[in-house]
């Protein structure tokens, strides 16, 4: 973005930034200026230049401690936190297929590490009077798939929930909450998946794209998102020019939720 986000000098922690969608988001606020903090569990085989990088599961309580006296201990303190973090490695298969682990495992990757980083940062933010939390979400906690994402969809809606509860606590204290939600973004995983499914049925890389389309019941602008345009949203929303949003969710879905 060459627009002036008014983000120099900024502290951010943006988690599961080595790849996908976090990756782009750190690009893009390092390109606005921001010093950034980011997280994963496998150490990237390159230094990302002027990036801090802190090796933790988030997934556990001790990964989530360790990160949140990382990111004070290398900025002094954060004003930015892009929760990216999350997933899913539930097995097809609807409802029977997900046991307590299972729910457990996509609870713990998509709710509790901004639940855990949220509560250990916000008396930083709150004591300053100042700073913007971002929850990914997914368009999946309005659209679940019964077949795949039940658990996954599930545990974004109780982040979205989470995010909104907190939006209104803390916005009187001069902290905004706010969701990005994006459809189907076109990561290094997704390029992967859909090489595997067109392989699977004798068909071409858009074959294979047009078959995860089809599952999410058709993308009205013909493509997926690409991460940088996940981004360059986010950079928006925690930048002093998205300064009233607070307590709502910015969509990127190429008009995949068919409803208003
Ligand atoms: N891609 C999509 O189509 C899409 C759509 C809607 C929403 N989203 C949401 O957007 C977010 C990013 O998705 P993505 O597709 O860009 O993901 P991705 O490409 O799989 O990247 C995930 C990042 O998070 C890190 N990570 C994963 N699990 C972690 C853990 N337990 N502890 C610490 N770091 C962890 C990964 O590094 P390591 O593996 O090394 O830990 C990596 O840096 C997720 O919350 C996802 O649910 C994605």
């Amino acid at each position: 973005m060459s627009v002036d986000l008014g983000l120099e000098g900024a502290r951010a922690l943006v988690t599961g930034g080595t790849k996908g969608i976090g990756a782009a988001v750190v690009g893009a606020l390092r390109e606005a200026g921001a010093r950034v903090v980011t997280t994963a569990r496998t150490v990237p085989a390159g230094a990302i230049e002027g990036v801090h990088f802190i090796a933790a599961d988030l997934a556990t309580a001790e990964g989530c401690a360790d990160v949140a006296a990382g990111v004070v201990d290398r900025l002094g303190g954060v004003d930015v936190v892009v929760h990216v973090v999350g997933g899913s490695s539930a097995p097809g298969g609807g409802f029977a297929a997900l046991d307590d682990a299972e729910w457990f495992r996509e609870l713990n990757w998509n709710l509790m590490p901004a639940v855990r980083l949220d509560r250990a940062l916000l008396p930083g933010m709150i004591a300053r009077g100042s700073g913007v939390i971002v929850h990914v979400t997914s368009i999946q906690s309005r659209l679940p798939l019964p077949e795949s994402t039940t658990a996954y969809a599930a545990a974004k809606a109780a982040l979205s929930t989470y995010s909104k509860s907190l939006s209104k606590e803390v916005a009187p204290k001069g902290v905004r909450v706010v969701r990005v939600s994006p459809g189907w973004v076109e990561t290094e995983a997704a390029v992967a998946m859909a090489g595997r499914l067109a392989e699977q049925a004798g068909t071409d890389y858009e074959g294979g794209r047009k078959i995860i389309m089809d599952s999410l019941g058709g993308i009205p602008l013909g493509r997926p998102a690409r991460p940088a345009e996940i981004a360059d949203l986010i950079a928006f929303v925690v930048s002093p020019r998205a300064g009233a949003a607070t307590g709502t969710e910015f969509v990127m879905d190429g008009g995949t939720i068919p409803t208003v």
